[in-house]
């Protein structure tokens, strides 16, 4: 029996990064009837540094969601909440604050690498430096034995587990510590179609599991292949090369795959046919997906009570661990 929390920060849509990277881990952890999964859409840590462009967030719980629904996440299987409907997640996180000192804050390497490329200067708002805090009290309150995440999110796990560790011997017995479940080497780490670093939203090198066949098809013609490859007789090169990149990942034929890239490096294999190839694979993963999340998108009611009773549902379980830490703190005076 396991307990598993994850979630996103509603910053945008989801992208085929966030597909390997992760929705697939969940969707197969999903199968599993002994998990338990919780899968939550962490509004109140994407304002953590947009308080004052929240018009940028709030439409995004609806479009994550509905990536969520259409890649198979099952709301009957899996609670599916938002982060800010469960105000003991926010009272957790003043008492974790107390156990956690500022210097330790400070020596997060995934926070300073974010305060570096958001370019807060010395104006880094309290509540994103703080974050990481508050990713243990979402973890915690679910006594989350298992969190499936990126390499980046490393040192909030380990946080979490100090802030246990510091909880239980301070109070009592009452916090689970977690475990990451980190993606395979080489996966979560799926580059955007300009080959330029991992695919994102600020690069915007990202093919989105909203994108239109028509969307897909352009993204897919206008891939970083090998700049010096300009006749089709020339040889190329398969390596830094994103189609074959794509191909690797995405590619069920993995012979035929080979044999593409043997005559792609030895010449006589043009750009556009290789491009082709992988718009076909590419197509029968996400057109599934696609209709899905375009028959969900017509009827946002149905997704936001999807959301409404999965909250209600995560709600219960965080004020049960919310009344075990106030009783182990000596808090519940009445
Ligand atoms: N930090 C995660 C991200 O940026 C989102 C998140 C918030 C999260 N709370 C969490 C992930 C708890 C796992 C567990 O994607």
């Amino acid at each position: 029996m396991n307990t598993i929390l994850t979630g996103d920060r509603p910053t945008g849509k989801l992208h085929l990064g966030h597909y390997v990277g992760s929705l697939q881990t969940r969707v197969q952890l999903q199968g599993d009837p002994t998990n338990q999964l919780y899968i939550m859409i962490a509004d109140i840590q994407a304002l953590t540094d947009h308080a004052k462009n929240s018009e940028i967030i709030l439409p995004n719980v609806l479009e994550v969601a509905l990536d969520y629904l259409s890649v198979g996440l099952n709301p009957n299987d899996s609670t599916l909440f938002i982060q800010s409907q469960i105000p003991e997640l926010s009272e957790l996180t003043m008492y974790f604050l107390n156990l956690v000192t500022v210097s330790r804050v400070k020596r997060n390497p995934t926070v300073k690498n974010e305060i570096k490329q958001k370019n807060f200067g010395e104006s880094v708002p309290t509540g994103f430096f703080v974050y990481p805090i508050s990713q243990a009290a979402d973890i915690t309150a679910f006594k989350a034995n298992l969190v499936p995440v990126g390499d980046d999110q490393r040192p909030m796990i380990e946080q979490t587990q100090e802030i246990v560790h510091t909880f239980n011997t301070t109070y009592s017995e009452v916090l689970v510590e977690p475990k990451a479940i980190l993606p395979p080497k080489g996966a979560g780490r799926l580059p955007g179609i300009d080959g330029n670093g991992k695919m994102s939203k600020s690069l915007d090198n990202g093919i989105y599991l909203s994108d239109s066949a028509d969307v897909l098809q352009k993204k897919v013609m206008s891939m970083y292949t090998d700049p010096n490859h300009i006749h089709v007789e020339d040889p190329g090169q398969v390596e830094g090369n994103m189609v074959f990149t794509y191909l690797d990942v995405f590619g069920k034929d993995k012979t035929y795959i080979e044999q593409l890239k043997e005559q792609y490096q030895h010449g006589g294999l043009g750009d556009v046919k290789i491009k082709r190839y992988l718009m076909d694979v590419l197509e029968a993963e996400l057109s599934p997906i696609r209709s899905r999340r375009e028959k969900l998108a017509q009827d946002p009611q149905t997704v936001m009570d999807i959301l409404q009773k999965g909250s209600e549902k995560a709600q219960k379980v965080a004020a049960q661990t919310l009344s075990e830490v106030k009783a182990a703190m000596g808090i519940n005076y009445f």
